[in-house]
């Protein structure tokens, strides 16, 4: 961790990032052949951790481990195409009675995989058939199998497979306005409440004859963030492999995420029980829906708030939840701190609406938040102190993303 700005400056210089990537990549990297988030956090395989990795082993010119990354997260298939977001490959069992199943988790991540196909192929590496039919049949199964709200957003049964993990959107589904004690209406966030509602939340999941989540009573989220993903990778896998009716699912996902859009509130609200409460919190995930959804009013309203120091501004990358909102929390857990794979996915959604500038912008503070935190899994927006696991493995996308100075 850079002590000095003359350090900070020395470890910016995008030579050095590389390298110091490349170590951290390096020194996660398991048998069979994937990359950990963190050997001690998260010692194990996470879907959207693995995607962001190849996409990063790929930048780094290896595209063997960028394969194999891909490959590992994806195979072997589950009968009907869910993918789990949690793989234990080494044997180890300390979870299965928390999952209900043996080896892996009983949830999803957001797809980036279909993300991870296109860059790959971009590439020009050649990317195998049977990892592309997984990536297009866990797509589809997202699209086919798994529940949509009313407004046809596709619903999550946890909100685990966010991402997000404790993202204020939950909160009203983690812990009921009416089971709060007087004066925590503001911060409802309780570490130990939030696990054991976790474990219950499992226990309801409705699950297909091969056993895959295709949707939760009691968390029947429509989330803006998860549906412009799936969206965004139905279209990567469409273009991939000249798929149709990949392409209308996106663009049919693009309507209903349009149709959340608060221009009050400069936000894309989400659907289902949260819609009047905790799902229209201003987060930097929702802005996510800018992927499919590219009018110039919210193309225009999403780059002042990434940039506007009193929303998600922030000198070492953007917040994750808007300052003025109730819930911010610099410091804590999905509450506010800068999440380098979101600033990633928020750097490629603005380039894609022609924001580029914008994007560039985003980069710079990233990069600046990735190497002054130490490469952590978050950080503070403001001072860049890191929270979480330390490094983080995903950090080493900010060598990805160009600030336009290098
Ligand atoms: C998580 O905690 O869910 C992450 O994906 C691991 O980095």
């Amino acid at each position: 961790m850079p002590s000095s700005p003359a350090e900070e400056a020395a470890a910016l210089d995008p030579t050095a990032m590389r390298a110091a990537a490349r170590e951290v990549l390096e020194v996660h990297w398991r048998e069979p052949g994937f990359t950990c988030p963190n050997g001690t956090t998260y010692p194990w395989l996470w879907l959207w951790d693995s995607c962001f990795h190849s996409i990063v082993w790929a930048e780094l010119g290896e595209p063997e481990r960028a394969l194999s990354e891909l490959r590992t997260a994806l195979l072997p298939a589950s009968p009907d195409g869910f993918v789990p977001h949690l793989r234990y490959l080494d044997g180890s069992d300390v979870h299965q009675s928390f999952w209900g199943r043996p080896a892996t988790s009983s949830i999803t991540q957001p797809p980036i995989y279909g993300l991870t196909v296109e860059e790959l192929v971009r590439r020009g590496i050649e990317v195998p058939g049977e990892v592309v039919d997984a990536a297009v049949d866990g797509v589809r199964f997202l699209l086919e199998r798994r529940r949509r709200s009313s407004g046809g957003l596709v619903e999550l049964v946890h909100p685990w497979e966010s991402g997000c993990d404790h993202s204020p959107r939950w909160d009203d589904l983690m812990v009921p306005v009416e089971s709060r004690p007087p004066g925590a209406e503001l911060d409802p966030y309780d570490e130990q409440r939030w696990f054991d509602r976790k474990g219950e939340l499992l226990a309801t999941l409705h699950l297909s004859p091969q056993g895959s989540p295709l949707w939760n009573d009691e968390f029947p989220v429509g989330s803006v963030a998860f549906t412009a993903l799936v969206a965004r990778s139905a279209r990567a896998l469409a273009a991939v492999g000249g798929d149709d009716s990949l392409a209308r699912h996106a663009d049919e996902l693009g309507e209903a995420v349009a149709e959340r859009w608060e221009p009050g509130r400069r936000t894309w609200v989400d659907d289902g029980p949260t819609a009047q409460g905790s799902g229209r919190i201003r987060t930097s995930e929702a802005l996510l829906g800018l992927f499919v959804d590219r009018r110039p009013e919210t193309v225009t309203a999403v780059v002042a708030e990434l940039e506007d120091l009193d929303a998600f501004g922030g000198p070492y990358g953007p917040a994750q939840v808007h300052r003025a909102e109730p819930t911010y929390r610099r410091h804590s857990y999905w509450r506010g701190p800068s999440w380098p794979q979101l600033d990633f996915l928020l750097w490629l959604a603005l380039s894609e609406a022609g924001a580029g500038d914008a994007a560039a912008r985003l980069a710079a503070t990233t990069r600046r938040g990735a190497v002054a935190s130490g490469w952590a899994e978050y950080w503070d927006p403001d001072d860049a102190r890191p929270g979480g696991a330390v490094p983080q493995s995903w950090t080493t996308l900010a060598i990805y993303i160009p600030d336009g100075t290098a």
